[in-house]
Parts: C-alpha cells; sequence; structure tokens
C-alpha cells in the first residue's frame, strides 16, 4: 500500500507522516511518497519526515520525487495539500483586498477566490495524474485550499474523480470545544452540521449523553470566547506555535466565535464565518502590512526551516520543529475509514444530492457522511432556516460563478464573483480588487477575457 503526498514540501508533511507512521497496521502502508514542484524545499521538509520514521522505527519506505510517474504509480491514497504560489501569493490574496478595506484572507472573500483561480486546473492536472498512474481504487484526499472552490471545479470539470475534499476547521472546533469543557475525547464526539466549507454551523454535538452543544453555547457566552484561559497559560510561547490555531491572530478567531454567536445563538458556528458576518470588524482589527501569511513565515515555516538546519547540523530534531496532531490524524483517520470500510463519521465536502433538502442537488456542501470502501454516505440533515440558506446562497453563487469564470475565461463572471460576495461593499470596489488580482496572478491566472 502507497500513499503519495502532493505538495510534499509543506509545513504540514511531517505531522501528516507522523500521523500515517502511527497507524502503520491498519493501513498496511509500505511506502509514503513525497511529491513537490519545488524540488529544494520539498528535499529539505523530507530529512525531517526521514528522522520521524527512523525515530519511530517505522517499516515505511519513503520516496521523495518531483516526477508525476514515479509519485504516483501504483498509489492507493494521494493526500493533497499544495499551495499554488506559496506564502508570497498567500500574501498578496491578504493584503490587496485590505488596501481597498475588504477582508483579506487566505480562503474567504476576494483573498480565497483569487487563490481558486490560481489552484483550480493545477488540481485537475494533479487529478488527471493520478487517474494515468494509480491504482484504480485509488482515493485522492484533498486539504489543498480554498476548498469550496477547488471542490466546485472538480465536480465541474471532473464529476467521477475518485476524490474527497476535506478540512480541519471543524475538527479542531471540536477539539477546541472539548479543551473548554475538559472532555479529551473530541474524536468521538457526534455531531450534525451543515454548511459550505469555511461556511457552516454545528447543530448538534453530543457526547455520552450530555449536550455538548448547549454546554458550549452557555461557556462561549459566559466567557466571551471560545479558548478556554487555562490553555494559554499552560503552554509556552514556543508550544502556542507548534500547537496550531493559537498564535495572535488564531487566538483573536476564537475570541470572534462569541460575537458570531452573540449575532445567532442558535447553532455553533464555524469559525470562518466571522470573516462575512462581522467583515468590518475583521478589516478594522487587520493590520494591513503584516496578515496571516507574515504570521506564519514567522512561526510556522521559519521553525520548521530553522529546526531542520538546526537537525543537519546537530542531528538532533527540537520540538518546536513540526506541528503533529488533529490536521494529520483526521486525513490519515479518513484513508483507514475508507480502507477498511469502518463506516465512521467525517465531515466531508461532497455534492449536496438532497443532504440539505433546500439547497440546490449540485452545490459542493459540508455534512457529516459515514465513510467506507464506496467513499461518502451523506447523513442528511433536513432542511434548513431562510438565514442560513440565504447566507449560503450567496456565497455558492459567488464560489459557483467564479469557477465558471475561471473555466470560460469570462472577466464578467469573475468580476460578478467578486461584486456578489459578502466581504465585498460594491461593484466598483469589486473591479478595482480584481484589476488588481488580474495583475499580481499573471503568471497563475487563466486569461480573463
Ligand atoms: P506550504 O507552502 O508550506 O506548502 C505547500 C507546498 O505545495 C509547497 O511546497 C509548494 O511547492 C507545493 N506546491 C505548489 N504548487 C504545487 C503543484 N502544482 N504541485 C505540487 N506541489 C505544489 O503550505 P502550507 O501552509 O503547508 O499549506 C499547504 C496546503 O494545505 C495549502 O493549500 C493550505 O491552504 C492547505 N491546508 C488546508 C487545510 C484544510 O483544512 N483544508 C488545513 C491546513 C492547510
Ligand atoms: C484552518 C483551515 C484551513 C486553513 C488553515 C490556515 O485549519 O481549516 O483550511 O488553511 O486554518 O491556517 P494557517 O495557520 O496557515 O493560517
Ligand atoms: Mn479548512
Amino acid at each position: 500500500m502507497i500513499i503519495t503526498i502532493v505538495g510534499g514540501g509543506s509545513t504540514f508533511t511531517p505531522g501528516i507522516v507522523k500521523s500515517i507512521a502511527l497507524r502503520q497496521k491498519e493501513l498496511e502502508v509500505e511506502e509514503v511518497r513525497l511529491f513537490d514542484i519545488d524540488e529544494e524545499r520539498q528535499y529539505k521538509v523530507s530529512l525531517v519526515v526521514d528522522w520521524i520514521l527512523k525515530d519511530i522505527k517505522s517499516p515505511i519506505r519513503l520516496t521523495v520525487t518531483t516526477d508525476k510517474k514515479t509519485a504516483y504509480e501504483n498509489s492507493s491514497f494521494i493526500f493533497a495539500q499544495m499551495r499554488v504560489g506559496k506564502y508570497a501569493m498567500r500574501e498578496k490574496d491578504e493584503k490587496i483586498p485590505l488596501r481597498h478595506g475588504c477582508v483579506g484572507q487566505e480562503t474567504c472573500g476576494c483573498g480565497g477566490l483569487a487563490y481558486g483561480l490560481r489552484t483550480l486546473f493545477p488540481m485537475i492536472q494533479v487529478i488527471d495524474d493520478v487517474e494515468k498512474y494509480a491504482a484504480p481504487d485509488h482515493w485522492i484526499l484533498n486539504y489543498s485550499n480554498p476548498a469550496a472552490v477547488v471542490s466546485e471545479a472538480c465536480r465541474a470539470l471532473r464529476p467521477h474523480a475518485r476524490i474527497i475534499n476535506i478540512c480541519d476547521m471543524p475538527i479542531a472546533i471540536l477539539e477546541m470545544v472539548g479543551r473548554c469543557l475538559d472532555i479529551p475525547n473530541f474524536t468521538d464526539f457526534d455531531v450534525n452540521y451543515f454548511g459550505l466549507n469555511h461556511f457552516g454551523w454545528f447543530t448538534d454535538i453530543t457526547y455520552q449523553g450530555r449536550d455538548l452543544k448547549a454546554e458550549i453555547t452557555e461557556y462561549v457566552m459566559k466567557n466571551k470566547t471560545l479558548l478556554p484561559p487555562d490553555v494559554l497559560e499552560k503552554l509556552k510561547e514556543h508550544d502556542r506555535v507548534g500547537e496550531r490555531h493559537l498564535n495572535a491572530s488564531w487566538i483573536h478567531t476564537w475570541n470572534n466565535v462569541y460575537k458570531v454567536l452573540q449575532s445567532n445563538p442558535e447553532y455553533l458556528p464555524n469559525t470562518y464565518l466571522q470573516y462575512y458576518l462581522l467583515s468590518k470588524d475583521v478589516v478594522e482589527e487587520s493590520n494591513p502590512e503584516y496578515t496571516r501569511a507574515n504570521e506564519v513565515m514567522d512561526s510556522r515555516e521559519k521553525e520548521l526551516f530553522e529546526g531542520i538546519d538546526h537537525y543537519i547540523k546537530t542531528g538532533e530534531v527540537t520540538a518546536k520543529a513540526f506541528y503533529h496532531g488533529a490536521h494529520g490524524n483526521y486525513i490519515a483517520d479518513l484513508a483507514m475509514a475508507l480502507k477498511n470500510d469502518t463506516k465512521k463519521k467525517f465531515i466531508v465536502i461532497v455534492q449536496n444530492n438532497g443532504a440539505i433538502e433546500n439547497i440546490a442537488p449540485d452545490a459542493m456542501v459540508e455534512v457529516p457522511a459515514y465513510i467506507g470502501k464506496n467513499g461518502p454516505e451523506v447523513i442528511c440533515q433536513g432542511p434548513i432556516g431562510d438565514y442560513y440558506k440565504g447566507l449560503m446562497e450567496q456565497q455558492l453563487a459567488s464560489e459557483k460563478l467564479l469557477v465558471a469564470g475561471g473555466i470560460e475565461g469570462s472577466y464578467e463572471k469573475v468580476w460578478k464573483a467578486f461584486s456578489m460576495n459578502k466581504t465585498v461593499p460594491s461593484a466598483t470596489v469589486a473591479k478595482a480588487i480584481l484589476d488588481e488580482m488580474i495583475e499580481a496572478n499573471k503568471e497563475f491566472w487563466p486569461e480573463l477575457r
């Protein structure tokens, strides 16, 4: 059994490989292959991956390549996590909209749409290469963002691809809920959830007969945050970096859950709803000269590559060199459920087909599904209220127009996608952002006429 990681040079690769290696027996994995287009970055990351495998005495063989055939041949699982344009382009996605007074974010608003236009065709290329070389019953598990746009592009262009798009935010939220309520077994929480990627709500969270949704709502209302204060105290600054979702901007995000929940206490919101429901506040609290991309380059990326340099010099790997946790565990557990037909429940991004009754059947939605060898069996979430339906349909239309605009090379459709995004106040502002984005993305975007 072979697992290929696309975006082998990612900051998340070491943590994901560790999660795979810890499940070696259940996955029956013999080989992990790293594939990237940046040979040097991937080579460096592979040194620490190699160390991890040796450190836990794993029998897994490691292959590091920039050749597609070597990467995909007979592979059973392809974990995709590429960042097209890398952090340099993420920085532009965040800073260009902010200069126009709009939300500047990796996956939301105009930044997310820009990242979507960069990623759409490279993702289709991955699917085609995988279909050419990989095992016929392979699965592509995709983390590459922006997952909402990427999944819509896959649906539109490669509807039969064996791909499941996923996001770690719901599981990260459940981990935080568990910390607030002092229950460590967050992967066993039973949930109902509906929405789009980075745009959804938990309608139920239960565990051993307890109504955790009610308990966490009360907790957030009382403490005005989804971040337990003792978590911050317990963790030293460097652990916080490795902890993920815990440096300055993420702390702000967890606190904003309170503001979003205040505006609608019915369901527990996904953290990303802050960008749509609190867009003015988020812009006012952003620093257009120093965004999340800068923070990541100064923390997660820096710690990893400094850690690798330290390892090359001394043969020792420091604790802060890489993060290992829910992100890698989630994708490895999903592969395990597919392989071993466990029918365990996971929140995934799939074609609606009635899961949310009053949302179009062809919408790519994020909902819970039982995962077995034939893929996701979606769990129906019933009809949703006007508030959610209205918000979701506007966002969905923006993302669908973007994908259609990208495929057809239509300036008009992409402009409409930008204009109708809830983070943008006016069509003229949308045009100004779009025109700057076209210039910034010359190397990556399809031509828009
Ligand atoms: P990173 O820049 O450290 O790594 C991305 C890697 O992808 C780089 O090594 C880059 O060279 C490579 N790459 C770029 N284009 C490629 C292509 N066409 N083919 C193969 N490799 C390519 O980024 P990161 O912060 O580690 O994040 C990696 C990806 O995972 C991003 O897309 C990020 O948004 C995504 N992510 C998603 C979730 C989720 O919940 N869905 C969570 C975390 C990260
Ligand atoms: C969450 C989201 C991902 C996103 C990530 C950004 O985990 O689910 O989709 O990529 O946050 O994290 P970062 O640390 O890179 O800002
Ligand atoms: Mn995500």
